[in-house]
């Protein structure tokens, strides 16, 4: 759906890029024309991943590894990378963890878990490519990978809903306060995208899934390429006016949620006409 050089030559950092949806952003990038970089914690995941997404679409993939919740670590990181490609044009903020639970269940140490990585992790990467582009004069294009829940909240997955919130509040801000340096911010919430990351730790449980799928409107899952395929418009130059907005790619699940007679898709044809013709009387 794109020129093969949509992204050709510009240099791309997705942190989380070996798994899931990094990777299938990562390889649909590769396809138009990128040059790749990916970290994470596990560099046997992230070796074997490039050399499989360099198999498959050719071009190049730097690994490095990372744990974005030390700053030192993200610093050396971006080091590498941009020594590595002599820049980066974009960076896409993807890692994040996360699980399902009762908040009163949580340990300090798990609500530290993953706000390190989702808030602290995301901002540190942020501010080292951002102090980057600055001191480089280098224009830059920031993707970060939120969710739905950003403007709702929501129970059970709530240190991920804070820290994703904090995610999309740096974005707005720095759409706004970075854009004198030619750096613009935007969001994606996806919708369910089952990937074995997140589906084995939020729905470890296989009967959870049709309860999640019974809840989008269009009644699937998302597809991978429909989630890289809105990120490559979004990373390439098309998109830059695009500045401090976040879209969401979920099959209309969010809308379903807030509509008040959303639950009305329940009734059966019969219903209608009975209730129809209920209301057709009234005042008469
Ligand atoms: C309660 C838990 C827990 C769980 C871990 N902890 N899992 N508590 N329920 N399911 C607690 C541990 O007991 C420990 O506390 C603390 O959290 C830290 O656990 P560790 O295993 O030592 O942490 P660590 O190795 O740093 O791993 C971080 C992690 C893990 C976040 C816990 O899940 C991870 O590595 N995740 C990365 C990938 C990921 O989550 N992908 C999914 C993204 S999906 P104590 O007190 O015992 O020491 C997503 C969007 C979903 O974000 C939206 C869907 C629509
Ligand atoms: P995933 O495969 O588990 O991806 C998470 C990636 O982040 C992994 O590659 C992981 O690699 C990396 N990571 C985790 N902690 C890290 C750390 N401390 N330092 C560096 N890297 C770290 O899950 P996914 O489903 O593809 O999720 C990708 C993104 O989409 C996340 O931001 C998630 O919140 C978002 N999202 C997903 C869905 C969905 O339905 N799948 C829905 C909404 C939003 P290591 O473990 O090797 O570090």
């Amino acid at each position: 759906m794109f020129k093969t050089d949509l992204l050709k030559d510009k240099v791309v950092l997705i942190t989380g890029g070996g798994t899931g949806l990094g990777r299938a952003m990562g390889e649909r990038f590769l396809e138009l024309g990128a040059k790749l970089a990916i970290c994470g914690r596990r560099e046997e995941v992230l070796k074997t991943a490039a050399a499989e997404m360099m198999a498959l679409h050719g071009g190049e993939v730097f690994t490095t590894g990372c744990d974005v919740r030390d700053a030192t670590q993200v610093d050396t990181m971006v080091a590498d990378v941009w020594k590595h490609y002599g820049a980066i044009d974009i960076l896409v903020n993807n890692a994040a963890g996360n699980f399902t639970s009762p908040t009163e269940m949580l340990s300090h140490r798990a609500v530290d878990a993953v706000l390190g990585i989702v808030a602290h992790g995301t901002f540190y990467v942020t501010l080292a490519v951002g102090k980057q582009w600055i001191a480089n004069k280098h224009k830059g294009r920031v993707l970060s990978i939120v969710a739905t829940y950003t403007e709702s909240g929501s129970a059970f997955v709530v240190p991920s809903a804070a820290g994703k919130a904090a995610v999309l509040a740096m974005s707005k801000s720095l759409a706004v306060e970075w854009a004198r340096y030619g750096i613009t911010m935007v969001c994606i919430a996806p919708g369910p995208f089952p990937t074995p990351g997140a589906w084995e730790r939020l729905m470890p449980d296989p009967s959870l899934h049709e309860m999640a799928i019974n809840r989008i409107p269009l009644r699937r899952v998302g597809r991978h390429e429909e989630l890289a395929n809105l990120a490559s418009y979004l990373v390439s130059d098309q998109a830059e006016y695009i500045n401090g907005e976040c879209i969401r790619i979920d099959g209309g699940e969010f809308i379903k949620g807030a509509g008040e007679f959303s639950w009305m898709e329940q009734l059966t044809t019969e219903q209608w006409m009975a209730l129809s013709e209920k209301s057709k009387k009234v005042g008469k």
